[in-house]
């Protein structure tokens, strides 16, 4: 049987982390407790709010496919939320509701890609984004940052790692696993770059409303040439919703209509009412709330990780990570982690899920858990630093 497997199958890495969530649930079923530092999704509920309108939709019975593209007032409403948070006009026939970020990027993939093409990315990276563009057999090019960069690409890199088999280059900002954001005229640069070459520019912007400082700019202010990728998984709380969205450049809006019809019909229904209820002005004071909550979170365990010894060259301004330079005390950063969950019931993920550059020397840490618990967690892991001296 194993020889009927797609190649494909073979070029995508299962998440290493998943090892650790295994063997966590092991030692929680035998009673030893475990702080999840590893875990990308916030630990807050849905909004009520949200939860009231999906249920209301799901109580009429009528729970229909939607037009492909998403329920026309939601993609209104999503064109509405661009001219008020970034002062930014899109024309809503550009937007495309769709199952996640992860829906969102399989459209944009799925109608600008060719099998052999590439597309650069940073490494460290979300690791499911490059391997959609093997799924859709083009080639992945991850490009090695640092903090020099803030761990973004630079229109400079994009530059030189360019061939004419590149079909474009992807951004993530504020970035997982590292959290860091890219300076605007830096994006601007980035975008141009690529449009001056002939290719696509894709902006994975999922993380857009958490962040603590300067607020994140988005890709459609320097071009309407840009695919945009978005989610109201993160600072909506709905991950487990499956509902993002896309935009689109107007020439590919009849494309992406053909291949959103074909791949998902449509997204689900009680999760786009649910989206509506998202955007109002009443859940989005709830979320401003939370976004405050994270950003105490985040210098709690940034001074935390720092007092512990751990490098961490740029204090991040977004998402809810923390990419942790661990070389002072280890070389191999999944044994760590794996070690420390044994001995100490912490949970993080190693930086070799995030890529390979640099990966033994890095682990992500999500402060997607309550301030307590997380002084807890930074007292077991420095017994756990003290014991290997
Ligand atoms: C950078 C980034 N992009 C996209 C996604 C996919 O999110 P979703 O499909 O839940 O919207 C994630 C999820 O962790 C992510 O971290």
């Amino acid at each position: 049987m194993d020889l009927r497997l797609a190649k494909r199958t073979q070029q995508i890495a299962p998440f290493y982390v998943m090892e650790l969530l295994h063997r966590a649930k092991q030692l929680e079923a035998q009673g030893k407790d475990v702080i999840h530092m590893e875990i990308g999704e916030p630990d807050f509920p849905t909004p009520q709010t949200i939860i009231n309108a999906g249920t209301r939709h799901l109580k009429t019975g009528a729970v229909k496919y939607t037009a492909a593209a998403g329920l026309p007032e939601l993609r209104e409403k999503i064109a509405d939320f661009y001219r008020q948070r970034y002062a930014v006009t899109i024309d809503a026939a550009r937007i495309f509701v769709t199952p996640g970020a992860s829906g969102a990027f399989l459209l944009a993939l799925g109608s600008s890609l060719n099998p052999g093409q590439e597309l650069l990315m940073a490494d460290p990276c979300y690791p499911c984004n490059s391997n959609f563009v093997k799924l859709f057999d083009g080639k992945a090019r991850t490009i090695p940052v640092d903090a020099t960069t803030g761990y973004q690409l630079t229109a400079a890199q994009i530059k030189q790692h360019w061939t004419p088999n590149t079909q474009g280059a992807l951004i993530a900002s504020p970035s997982n696993p590292t959290g860091t954001l890219i300076a605007p005229d830096q994006l601007a640069q980035a975008i141009h770059t690529v449009n001056d070459l002939g290719g696509c520019f894709y902006s994975d912007e999922i993380y857009h409303g958490l962040v603590y400082g300067d607020d994140a700019t988005t890709a459609l202010a320097f071009s309407d040439n840009v695919f945009v990728i978005n989610s109201f998984s993160k600072y909506f709380g709905m991950t487990g919703w499956r509902i993002g969205w896309l935009i689109v450049p107007e020439a590919f809006i009849d494309a992406t209509e053909k291949l959103a019809q074909n791949l998902f019909i449509s997204t689900a229904t009680p999760s786009q009412y649910g989206a509506l209820a998202a955007l109002d002005p009443l859940t989005l004071i709830e979320l401003e709330h939370r976004r405050a909550e994270f950003a105490t979170r985040r210098d709690f365990l940034y001074d935390g990780l720092v007092r512990l010894g751990f490098n961490i060259p740029i204090k991040p301004d977004g998402a809810f990570y923390i990419y942790a330079d661990c070389a002072k005390f280890t070389d191999d950063s999944y044994q760590f982690a794996l070690d420390l969950l044994e001995a100490e019931g912490v949970a993080i993920t190693p930086g070799k899920d995030f890529g390979t550059h640099a990966a033994h020397h890095y682990l992500r840490f999500a402060y997607t858990t309550s301030i307590d618990r997380m002084a807890i967690a930074l007292q077991r892991l420095e017994r756990f630093i003290d014991k290997q001296k």
